[in-house]
């Protein structure tokens, strides 16, 4: 009998409100996500409380649109699928309680996914078989982690940051250029104006051993040199030209990606991995998906990377990683909880 396993998955970690019908975790009936950014913007970054009000303004309409688009009834659903951790648990609460009333009202079984595993997920959602051992590195908002990855559900954490996130990182120097939230995307546009060599912005190693990441020492370097080594002085980036504002940005950018690029390739040889895998809002950055590329081109690795449209927050990302552990079956009880931690 051919299997038709159908899972709707609801995703409200952050500041994305999304849900998504996907068959046989890699054939996607739907996708819809309602963004925030307009109300984030005008604070720098994602407050709480405007998140959690949102997704429970928009939370119906999205399931219900994903659904229609899916042309599925509920009760042909096989499971509802949700991100529970890790985090805000404000916004998390929302989509852990729909999908537990979808769950209970129809009667299905329900999964709890990790949002950081589902966001790797989307490298993967295209593969058949991978070819193993493989690293993971997950670059988001949140979270900047490495992963000793043994199949969809078997990931073992190898290293993660110490400080702040890359994307943390690319939204407050954005923020720090007067650029727009969120600044990721922003830096990524004014950095190809520049020169990535202009200034020698520290790669932060750590240690040799360590697979560890840190990228607030790089974040304060960029406002040391805009703002003086006392920083004192004004912020000299609303007398800068474009040009060194660009210069700026690529510079910052080329010193993240050096980072997440070599130490990356550093736990693949660990590891002696065959592939590597990549995924989480940063990946959708042009500078590290060619530097990464021709590293694992030049250490004779595939590389298997997150379409761009499924980078950031997604629920895609949840049902297509839901789906392997329905067939493992790894279900929920209904005293499912959010968790902010990983
Ligand atoms: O995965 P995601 O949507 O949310 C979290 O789970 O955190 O990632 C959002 C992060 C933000 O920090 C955003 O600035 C960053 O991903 N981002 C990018 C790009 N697009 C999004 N960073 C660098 N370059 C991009 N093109
Ligand atoms: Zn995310």
């Amino acid at each position: 009998m051919v299997e038709n396993i159908k899972i709707l998955g609801i995703e409200t970690s952050c500041d994305e409100t999304a849900a998504a019908v996907v068959t046989n975790g890699s054939q996607i009936e739907s996708s819809v996500i309602a963004s925030q950014i307009e109300l984030h913007a005008r604070f720098g970054g994602v407050v709480p409380e405007i998140a959690s009000r949102a997704h429970v303004e928009a939370i119906y309409p999205v399931v219900t649109q994903a659904l229609e688009q899916a042309k599925i009834k509920p009760a042909d659903l096989d499971a509802i699928a949700v991100a529970n951790q890790p985090g805000l648990s404000v916004a998390l609460i929302v989509a852990v309680t729909a999908a537990k009333t979808l769950a209970f009202a129809l009667d299905k079984p329900l999964i709890a996914i990790n949002h950081i595993h589902a966001h790797l997920q989307a490298a993967m959602l295209a593969e058949e078989k991978i070819d193993l051992p493989a690293v993971a590195l997950i670059v988001s908002g949140g979270h900047t982690s490495l992963f000793d990855c043994e199949s969809a559900l078997d990931l073992k954490l190898m290293g993660s940051t110490i400080d702040d996130a890359a994307g943390e990182a690319f939204d407050k120097v954005a923020k720090i250029l007067g650029l727009p939230y969120p600044g990721g995307p922003s830096i990524e546009k004014t950095a190809k104006n520049g020169d990535p060599k202009a200034i020698a912005f520290p790669r932060s190693m750590l240690d040799r051993d360590s697979f560890d990441f840190s990228f607030s020492g790089l974040k304060t370097a960029v406002l040391y040199y805009c703002q003086g080594q006392d920083m004192k002085g004004e912020n000299k980036v609303a007398s800068m030209s474009e040009k060194e504002i660009a210069d700026i940005a690529t510079s910052f950018q080329a010193a993240a990606v050096d980072v997440l690029t070599i130490k990356t390739i550093r736990a693949a040889d660990y590891i002696k991995a065959k592939t590597v895998l990549l995924g989480g809002g940063v990946a959708a950055n042009s500078a590290l998906r060619e530097q990464l590329q021709k590293a694992c081109d030049e250490t004779d690795r595939k590389l298997l990377i997150a379409p761009r449209h499924l980078c950031t927050d997604n629920a895609v990302m949840v049902a297509s990683l839901a789906y392997h552990k329905y067939k493992a079956k790894q279900f929920a009880d209904l005293a499912l909880e959010p968790k902010a931690s990983y």
